[in-house]
């Protein structure tokens, strides 16, 4: 019954109507192992569906439609990698693109010993694909392709940039070295994407994904439901809209409130477990062995919301686990993984891994009771309240709750703080905003008094933007020493340098000062991360120079020309980022600059000590980053 919910049928071609099980070319949405779909909880919970469907995670994996891609089909020419266009085409209802072949091996494999590779063929193969589904929405689109073997896709080479409303080369999109080889991403939907961009999905496979060339592979891929839909945080809930067809039943349950057994409330779970349901797709794990890498490339991944997370899955933690044989091997097969992942700390430093740094928080690990600790839930609310006043597209956009906007969210749990900020915290509880600044030291209505400012800095990286680290740390000089990680004073505080930082946090919350080297007690900390860091610092400060809260601590005028000098940096990401802040500044005007100022290594007359600027480039770390986005 519920199959046909889900609309059961599409249209293919010329208006041919086809059940969905026997659409070919890519995967297929079918229900089965107890799950429904969204189709079949519309009518009993209108409210929970219409929050879900404006959602980002429902547009997350879609079907190709004019409707559903953001990007113009109609004939447009885009840039896909250097020197060589995407053509795309719309053909009535249909999407087709010509581009490379991302599988091409350039003729190699009919090269004959002795003869020179290179003058083989000068240009991969060009082919012209249908383009049959979509990735994402919120802040990028990827596209995929029928490669014409069984349900396999391919990614066309270019992606459509929301927030540009234009396509640009997919390579430029992620965090990756300038020299790195292009590596093709076919089958990757098939074996990878799916199993945190859809509903119950099994890749089928014939044979384990990456154990042969993909191309001589076959799957008949599936899902209950493209998108994260309802049952990938409540469960598979067959049982549930059965025994609620009873209209008794539901009239009771509803009359008293309790719990209903047959479907998982995320919020009845502990806080360790409702955050598993979101760590499920929010982390970096790995398969608990092989054995469960051959199951999931298979039939799926066992993991059923309320299930134990780590009974199935390795959830990477290298504060914990670095030493694991599971942690051995993997490392083993993917040295880098760590180091571009995770900070050296073990703080994660990637977007989308958010439970990764939620589990490092104290208010997760060190919480006595269960009602005082953090879960995802303690700020996120996966269907807007009634309570919230703003506007559903403006809930869609992190769906924070309207508690989690402010210092509330920290002070939901904090108002009884222990130790040694006890005093100035006990006050910020009595809620009179200019008590906050007894612990701040900042204005109350300063951005320096928010607590995600100095908690949960932007100093994670993903999608071409930086989020807030969700794991809560203090600013502390000695961590970005340690791991070179920005901390939040000098992530707002741009002109100031390292000494600065560490005289005040000593003087305001009786933090021991940590040995400084000249560069770091007389450069602003900002420019030594943007002249001499590592293409992960790069862009996290490039970030930070166009935003609002560093500028007006800062000063804007100075800024301009060190972002000029970083829309040149060898990475597309960290140019990409540079550009954007620059974007946010007044036209350049060199007699705005703060002449005379050593930190930020203006000389009296206004230019700049290149001398210092040149040391520090030459000292760059130019270690290879790449982040698996
Ligand atoms: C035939 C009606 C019906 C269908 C279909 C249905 N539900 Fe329910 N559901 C109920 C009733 C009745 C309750 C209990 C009282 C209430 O919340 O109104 C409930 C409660 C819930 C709860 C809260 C449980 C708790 O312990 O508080 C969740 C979560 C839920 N449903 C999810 C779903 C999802 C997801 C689907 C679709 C896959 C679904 N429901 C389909 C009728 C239905
Ligand atoms: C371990 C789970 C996981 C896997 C596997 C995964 N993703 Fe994601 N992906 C996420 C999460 C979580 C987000 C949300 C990140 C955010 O908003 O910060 C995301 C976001 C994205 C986005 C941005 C979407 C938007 O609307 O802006 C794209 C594009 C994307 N993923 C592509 C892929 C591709 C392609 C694959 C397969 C090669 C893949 N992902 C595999 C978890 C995953
Ligand atoms: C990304 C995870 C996620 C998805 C997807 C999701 N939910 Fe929920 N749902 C939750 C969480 C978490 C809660 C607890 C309250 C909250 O966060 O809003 C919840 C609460 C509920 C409740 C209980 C509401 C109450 O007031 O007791 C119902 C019913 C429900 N969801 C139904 C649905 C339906 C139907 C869908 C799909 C149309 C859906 N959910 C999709 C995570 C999710
Ligand atoms: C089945 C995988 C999956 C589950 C389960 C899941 N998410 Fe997501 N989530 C994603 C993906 C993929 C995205 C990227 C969607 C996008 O932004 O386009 C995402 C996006 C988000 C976003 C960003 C929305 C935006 O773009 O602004 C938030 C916030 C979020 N998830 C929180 C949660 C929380 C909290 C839970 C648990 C209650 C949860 N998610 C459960 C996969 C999942
Ligand atoms: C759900 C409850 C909860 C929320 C929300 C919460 N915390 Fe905590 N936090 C705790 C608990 C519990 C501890 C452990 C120490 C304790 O019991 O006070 C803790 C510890 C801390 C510590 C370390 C104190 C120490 O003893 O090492 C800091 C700093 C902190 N929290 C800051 C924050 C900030 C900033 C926010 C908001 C961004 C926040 N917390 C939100 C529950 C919470
Ligand atoms: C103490 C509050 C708090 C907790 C707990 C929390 N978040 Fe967040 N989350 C935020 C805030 C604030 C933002 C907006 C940050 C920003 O704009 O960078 C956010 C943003 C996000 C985003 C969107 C990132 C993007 O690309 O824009 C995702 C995804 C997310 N959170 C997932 C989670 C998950 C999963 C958990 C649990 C493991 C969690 N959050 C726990 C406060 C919290
Ligand atoms: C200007 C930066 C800044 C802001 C804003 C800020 N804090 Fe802190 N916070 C600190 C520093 C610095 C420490 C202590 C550093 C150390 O001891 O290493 C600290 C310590 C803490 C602790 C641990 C104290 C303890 O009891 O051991 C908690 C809890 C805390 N802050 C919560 C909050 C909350 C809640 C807010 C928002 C109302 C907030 N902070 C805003 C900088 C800040
Ligand atoms: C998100 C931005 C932000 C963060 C984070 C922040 N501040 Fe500030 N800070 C400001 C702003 C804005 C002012 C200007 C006066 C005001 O608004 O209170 C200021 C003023 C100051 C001043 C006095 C004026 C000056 O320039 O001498 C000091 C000292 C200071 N901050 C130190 C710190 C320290 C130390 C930290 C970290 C523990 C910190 N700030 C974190 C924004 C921030």
């Amino acid at each position: 019954m519920s199959a046909a919910g889900l609309g059961g049928l599409a249209l293919v071609g010329r208006g041919r109507a086809v059940a969905e099980p026997q659409v070919g070319g890519r995967p297929v949405q079918v229900p089965e192992a107890g799950y429904v779909s969204s189709q079949t909880c519309r009518a009993c919970h209108p409210s929970q569906y219409a929050s879900w469907h404006r959602s980002y995670h429902r547009t997350m994996t879609q079907v190709a439609t004019p409707d559903t891609v953001a990007a113009s089909f109609d004939g447009v020419t885009v840039d896909a990698v250097s020197g060589s266009a995407m053509v795309l085409e719309q053909r009535g209802r249909e999407l087709w693109a010509d581009f490379d072949d991302p599988d091409d091996d350039w003729g190699l494999s009919r090269v004959r010993p002795g003869s020179d590779p290179g003058q083989t063929r000068v240009r991969p193969r060009r082919i012209k694909r249908q383009v049959v589904m979509t990735t994402g929405s919120h802040n990028q689109q990827i596209y995929w392709y029928a490669t014409g073997n069984s349900r396999i896709l391919g990614q066309l080479p270019a992606i459509w940039l929301t927030a540009d409303r234009r396509c640009i080369p997919r390579r430029a999109a992620v965090m990756r070295p300038p020299s790195a080889s292009h590596v093709s991403e076919t089958g990757a939907w098939n074996g990878i994407c799916l199993a945190c961009h859809t509903t119950n999905g099994q890749p089928q496979l014939d044979t384990p994904f990456g154990s042969q060339p993909i191309l001589t592979q076959t799957a008949d891929t599936r899902a209950t439901e493209f998108g994260v839909a309802c049952e990938s945080c409540h469960g598979p809930a067959d049982q549930h809209a059965r025994a609620n067809r009873n209209p008794l039943r539901r009239y009771a349950a509803h009359l008293t409130g309790q719990p209903d057994p047959t479907i998982v409330q995320p919020l009845r779970l502990t806080p360790q477990r409702s955050s598993q349901v979101c760590g499920q797709c929010h982390a970096f794990w790995e398969f608990a062995d092989a054995q469960s890498e051959r199951h999931a490339n298979s039939r799926g991944l066992p993991y059923r919301p309320g299930d134990d997370l780590a009974a199935t899955r390795f959830i990477v933690q290298p504060t914990k686990n670095l030493d694991s044989p599971a942690m051995k091997a993997f490392l083993e097969s993917d040295a880098g993984f760590i180091r571009d992942i995770f900070w050296s700390d073990g703080m994660v430093r990637a977007t989308g891994r958010e439970y990764n740094g939620m589990i490092e928080s104290p208010c997760f690990k060190k919480a006595a009771s269960q009602d005082r600790t953090m879960s995802c839930v303690s700020c996120h609310t996966m269907h807007k309240t009634d309570d919230d006043a703003r506007q559903i597209g403006e809930w869609a956009d992190d769906q924070l709750a309207p508690r989690a906007l402010g210092n509330d969210a920290c002070l939901q749990c904090h108002r009884d703080a222990r130790g040694p900020q006890r005093t100035a915290l006990q006050q910020i509880a009595g809620h009179a905003p200019q008590d906050v600044s007894a612990h701040t030291r900042h204005r109350a209505d300063s951005s320096g008094s928010s607590c995600y400012n100095c908690h949960m800095p932007f100093t994670t990286y993903g999608l071409l933007k930086t989020i807030r680290s969700h794991q809560i740390s203090n600013p502390s000089v000695q961590a970005t020493l340690a791991t070179g990680r920005p901390n939040a004073c000098n992530l707002c505080h741009l002109d100031k340098t390292l000494g600065w930082t560490a005289q005040y946090l000593e003087e305001w919350y009786g933090v021991t000062r940590p040995a400084l080297d000249s560069d770091e007690s007389s450069v602003a900390a900002s420019v030594l991360w943007l002249l001499k860091g590592d293409a992960g610092q790069r862009a996290i400060v490039a970030e930070s120079m166009g935003w609002t809260a560093a500028q007006q601590a800062s000063g804007r005028e100075w800024l301009t020309p060190y972002l000029a000098l970083t829309a040149k940096d060898s990475y597309d990401a960290v140019r990409y980022i540079a550009a954007r802040s620059q974007r946010t500044l007044p036209p350049f005007r060199r007699d705005q600059l703060p002449r005379g100022n050593p930190q930020l290594l203006i000389n009296a007359d206004g230019t700049f000590n290149a001398e210092v600027v040149n040391r520090l480039v030459r000292a760059r770390d130019n270690r290879r980053v790449f982040y698996r986005e």
